[in-house]
């Protein structure tokens, strides 16, 4: 199968830019392609939809926007006079955005509606069937969100959970292609993050505009560090301390908003232009990266694994594979392939506090508590000599210093206890 006709079907079915996809998907797909006589069939369709539909995401995802959201909220439209407030999370993947909203929101607003729409029905499901693991929780110290994520199990510091009733009830789920189905209207809050990113700069573009519509005058507009902001007019942008947002224009414009120019995407780029003429294995890693944590976003752990392993093996000196390689295996329940890249990664930074964590974690799993104890004060000591210890952890997938403090008492009481 010829790259073209799909490349082209992608941008006007769904307004994906193949370049901007993981390429190693893309070569999967074109195999698959093969199989079908062309991508009108709605096999072959459902399979190009899939490759477009990056679910990767987790609650309290870029946690600074949230927290500025809810500054704004006397600001907001329908804000005061009990009004209800109306938040789109748009390409919610499997709604964990759209619940931290509306928990987030609803602890403050006393009326809070919150629609989550996304392409993909797969994912559409398992956000209504609200239960989550590790995996959308690395963001989330689970005790602190006792009030809107119940634990329905929990081994060690991992977690399941439940969206307690109250929140579920302010959240609906629909499924929604940005590209040709109807927005919702009279919206104060808008949240598209990480959509954008895969999108072609026109894409981007028209759905800013459609947005504009369906934003009330005075509404918000939060994408992610990396989506296409294209300048358009009837929308000004704003910064609340260091988060950038949009604005719809308060008074309502005499002309219909045109795209006015397109800025490209920020750097750095988390998914650099593919080249399709690669060997099947290689790739940049950012790429091979996001394609491993979509997968174990959508629980194909052995896809992701072997993903990380053969990134592992070309970038023999980068951390990131090995220590996403013994946190999927970890939350998998398969501790001796945790246990097996997590020692790799000590290998690599053995003075790093998550490698040593990872290690301890593995460690204890396997039933080696005094190994494991050391590697928890080997990960201990590491967090002392952070040089900045409010930014994330590196390679921590969102962790923070506190978090991986908390978890690393947690399990050094739990030994000391048994
Ligand atoms: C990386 S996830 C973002 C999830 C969440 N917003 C976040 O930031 O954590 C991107 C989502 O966009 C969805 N998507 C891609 N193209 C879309 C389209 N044309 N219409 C609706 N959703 C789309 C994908 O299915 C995927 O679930």
């Amino acid at each position: 199968m010829k790259i073209e006709p799909v490349a082209d079907f992608m941008a006007r079915r769904y307004g994906i830019a193949v370049d901007r996809l993981p390429g190693p998907s893309v070569r999967m797909l074109l195999e698959k392609l093969d199989a079908f006589s062309g991508p009108a069939v709605p096999e072959a369709q459902g399979i190009i939809q899939g490759t477009c539909s990056i679910g990767e995401t987790m609650f309290l995802r870029h946690p600074e926007q949230i927290a500025a959201l809810v500054e704004l909220l006397p600001s907001l439209p329908s804000s005061g006079a009990g009004g209800r407030l109306r938040v789109w999370s748009a390409g919610c993947a499997s709604g964990e955005e759209a619940y931290s909203l509306a928990a987030a929101l609803g602890a403050r607003a006393p009326q809070v509606e919150v629609i989550g729409t996304d392409l993909n029905a797969a994912a559409l499901e398992r956000a209504r069937e609200a239960r989550y693991g590790f995996w959308s929780l690395r963001g989330v110290e689970v005790a602190a969100a006792s009030d809107w994520l119940s634990v329905d199990a929990q081994v060690g510091v991992r977690a399941q959970v439940s969206v307690r009733d109250h929140v579920k009830r302010r959240v609906r789920f629909e499924r929604l292609n940005l590209v040709d189905d109807a927005y919702p209207q009279a919206l104060d809050v808008v949240f598209c993050r990480n959509v954008l990113l895969y999108f072609t700069a026109d894409a981007a573009a028209a759905v800013f505009h459609a947005m504009h519509a369906a934003v009330r005058p005075g509404g918000v507009l939060f994408v992610g560090p990396f989506d296409h902001r294209p300048a358009m007019a009837g929308w000004s942008e704003e910064r609340l301390g260091e988060v950038g947002f949009f604005r719809r224009d308060p008074a309502p414009t005499s002309t219909p908003p045109t795209p006015a120019r397109t800025v490209e995407v920020f750097s750095p780029d988390p998914t650099p232009a593919l080249h399709l003429d690669e060997p099947a294995d290689e790739g940049s890693l950012p790429a091979r990266l996001a394609e491993a944590r979509s997968l174990a976003g959508e629980r194909q752990v052995d896809a992701a694994l072997s993903i990380l392993q053969r990134a592992a093996e070309r970038h023999p000196l980068a951390l990131a594979p090995l220590v996403l390689a013994a946190m999927v295996a970890d939350e998998a329940g398969r501790p001796a392939e945790a246990l097996a890249a997590a020692r790799r990664a000590a290998f690599l930074a053995p003075d790093d506090a998550l490698p040593n964590f990872l290690m301890g974690l593995s460690l204890r799993l396997v039933g080696d508590r005094d190994f494991a104890l050391a590697r928890f004060h080997a990960a201990r000591r590491a967090l002392t000599r952070l040089a900045d210890p409010r930014a994330p952890i590196p390679q921590g997938e969102g962790l923070m210093p506190q978090q991986l403090e908390r978890m690393i008492d947690a399990h050094v009481r739990a030994i000391a206890r048994h």
